[in-house]
């Protein structure tokens, strides 16, 4: 079958409809001075056709997938939902898939090469008593993001944008090329951003090598869609097994 193709155009776009485009309320007031115009720009990045395309591609891999679990309670149709969507979505368009989760997929497209977009993908499981499905770690990204102690910004790929209410969610594209991120390093800056993190009372849930990539030449973690918070609003939440770096793991 002819991949759809899918312009970069802007002229050939069309409209973005009240519920697929949530633009980015919450602007950089912490650090507006530090922002690059880079990213603030992303929204004009994206064609709205293309993220049309991935807005339709998630109601399937997210919100059909839940129906078909919810209905049937049977993971394995709500699994098979979800790898067809994305199947359709690689077969049928010009989005390349970069890397698949558990919670989210993220993809690329020759249009933004330099961003990926993370479609959410839904998952009844938890990890850690927190919600694993895409829409969830999208948010819960964001949120970090967002509100990260400026000192700490620089660990993390930026969260540029989100879409359709957290069904996407836009982002640097990192290397995750073992090749280019030798183990030893990544561990080295793994610990040291645990131990940024216990410095501003801030604990993770899972923050481990996998989550790490390269941009620009400095390490980054582009996956923290588990929570990464403020102690104080984790245990809140009520959780046993978060890790204290004081402490080790609590023991319940
Ligand atoms: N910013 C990025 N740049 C390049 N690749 C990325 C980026 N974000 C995610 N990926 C790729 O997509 C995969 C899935 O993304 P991510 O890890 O954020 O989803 P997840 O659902 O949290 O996955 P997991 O189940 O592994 O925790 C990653 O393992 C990685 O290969
Ligand atoms: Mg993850």
């Amino acid at each position: 079958m002819e991949k759809k193709k899918n312009s970069c155009s802007p002229s050939e776009q069309t409209p973005p409809t009240e519920s697929s485009t949530i633009k980015r309320i919450i602007t950089y007031s912490k650090n507006t001075q530090t922002l690059s115009t880079q990213q603030t720009k992303s929204e004009l990045m994206i064609p709205t056709n293309l993220l049309n395309t991935l807005e339709h591609t998630a109601r399937t891999t997210f919100d059909e997938a839940k129906e078909a679990f919810q209905h049937g309670n049977n993971e394995v149709t709500a699994l098979q939902t979800k790898q067809q969507a994305i199947k359709d979505l690689e077969e049928n368009t010009e989005f390349s898939i970069i890397g698949k989760g558990t919670g989210r997929v993220a993809v690329t497209h020759t249009c933004f090469g330099q961003f990926v977009v993370k479609i959410a993908l839904y998952s009844p499981r938890n990890k850690a008593g927190f919600s694993i499905d895409g829409v969830s770690q999208n948010q819960q990204e964001l949120w970090t993001w967002d509100n990260l102690p400026e000192s700490l910004q620089h660990r993390f790929t930026p969260v540029e944008s989100i879409h359709a209410n957290g069904r996407l969610l836009v982002m640097p594209t990192v290397t995750t090329n073992e090749e280019e991120i030798p183990y030893g390093v990544a561990e080295e800056f793994m610990n040291e951003t645990k131990l940024s993190l216990y410095n501003h009372d801030w604990d993770a849930i899972e923050l481990d090598i996998h989550t790490i990539g390269k941009r620009n030449g400095e390490l980054e973690v582009f996956d923290y869609g588990l929570p990464v918070e403020p102690s104080e609003s984790l245990s809140a939440r009520g959780d046993d097994r978060i890790y204290d770096y004081r402490k080790g793991p609590r023991i319940s």
